[in-house]
């Protein structure tokens, strides 16, 4: 398997550092011997044909910052589009931050893939966000492989339960708690008797808010998620428009005192029902969504096998690493049976 790897940051590296930990195992096990034949950070891109060394990619990273700086094999300057364009691979993993007013340069990394006969995996929300029934269309039009595990719930395998585990049932609604920054803060906001922007910046400390927190606070994240969900499981066409958005940013630690008084706390929970909606949700403490910390959960209600509920940590480098190593997995059994 060709692949090219657009984004080098966290999730970037954790997929090269896990390919090299199951490189045996992917080989023997599932026939998979990956080749990464280009990278592409903001600084430029190193291509080898015949495969990068990955070891040496990793140190040159960490070095100068960029892996356009690679001797021999490093093109300061070219861009990603000019990369997917011109190299031959099964395989493009799209992993640049995520914008959700444009969705660049995520979307047109994985336009350009598709429209050049490359299978597709992304963890970036953004695109998929904005045009994610667009998007499922080209790549059937184009006869490739769109996956996209890592999206929700980083490693915890949600896409897959509902649209795989699930498929002999028919899946009514989905809720959730799908952001693990606002789930911290209102969780210690609960736990510590403190108000939102003191556990906002507790969060910002950790590491588990951005400086600009509004993406995780105002529930764009959460809407993100949802959009997906819907289109992937549920065969609803939507986007990022259709979704109600009301964030965390104005809930009280006196909310949350009176709601502790009946049993009860406030989770930033995301829905699908008629509808789909993010907003701030006073739970029963023994509701089975009630999870802690930076810790998600979703709740799946089908036909006839009723609630399901799947829990575990949302995010993180080699988690988010797995999902797209899982989606590599799965494109090539459909590639292996296709031919
Ligand atoms: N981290 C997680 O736990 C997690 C979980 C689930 C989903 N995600 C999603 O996965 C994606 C990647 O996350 P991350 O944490 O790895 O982000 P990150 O650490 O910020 O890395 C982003 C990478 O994209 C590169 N990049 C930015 N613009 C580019 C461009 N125009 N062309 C080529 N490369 C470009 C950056 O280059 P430089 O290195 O030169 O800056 C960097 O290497 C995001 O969309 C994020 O929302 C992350």
């Amino acid at each position: 398997m060709r692949i090219i790897l657009v984004g080098f940051g966290v999730v970037g590296q954790s997929f090269l550092n896990l390919l090299k930990l199951r490189h045996d195992e992917l080989a023997s096990t599932y026939g998979i011997r990956p080749r990464i034949l280009a990278i592409v950070d903001k600084g430029g891109a190193a291509i080898n044909e015949r495969g990068l060394d990955m070891e040496k990619i990793l140190e040159v990273k960490k070095e100068t910052g960029t892996v356009s700086k690679v001797l021999d094999k490093g093109f300061p300057g070219l861009s990603a589009k000019e990369v997917i364009e011109k190299t031959e691979a099964e395989i493009v993993i799209e992993v640049t931050p995520t914008d959700i007013v444009s969705g660049e340069p995520g979307l047109t990394h994985i336009e350009t893939s598709i429209k050049s006969g490359k299978n597709v995996i992304t963890t970036n929300k953004g695109p998929l966000a904005l045009a994610l029934p667009a998007l499922m269309d080209l790549a059937d039009y184009n006869g490739v492989y769109l996956r996209f595990s890592g999206t929700v719930g980083g490693g915890i395998p949600i896409l897959d339960l509902g649209r795989k585990c699930l498929i002999g049932d028919r899946i009514i609604s989905i809720r959730g708690i799908l952001n693990g920054t606002t789930n911290y803060i209102l969780t210690e906001m609960s736990e510590k008797n403190i108000d939102f922007n003191e556990a906002l910046r507790r969060a910002q400390e950790l590491g588990y808010a951005e400086k600009d927190p509004s993406l995780d606070i105002d529930g764009f994240d959460t809407a993100c998620k949802l959009v997906i969900m819907a289109n992937w499981i549920m065969g609803k066409k939507v986007t990022l428009k259709d979704v109600k958005i009301n964030g965390i940013r104005h809930v009280t630690l006196k909310e949350l005192i009176n709601a502790d008084k009946n049993g009860k706390t406030i989770k930033l929970i995301g829905s699908i029902n008629k509808g789909l909606e993010v907003k701030p949700t006073e739970i029963s403490k023994r509701d089975v969504l009630c999870v802690h910390g930076t810790l998600n959960a979703v709740t799946f209600t089908s036909e006839f096998v009723g609630e399901e509920t799947i829990m575990g940590r949302g995010a993180g480098g080699m988690e988010t690493a797995s999902a797209v190593l899982r989606d590599l997995i799965d494109i090539k059994t459909n590639l292996s049976a296709k031919f």
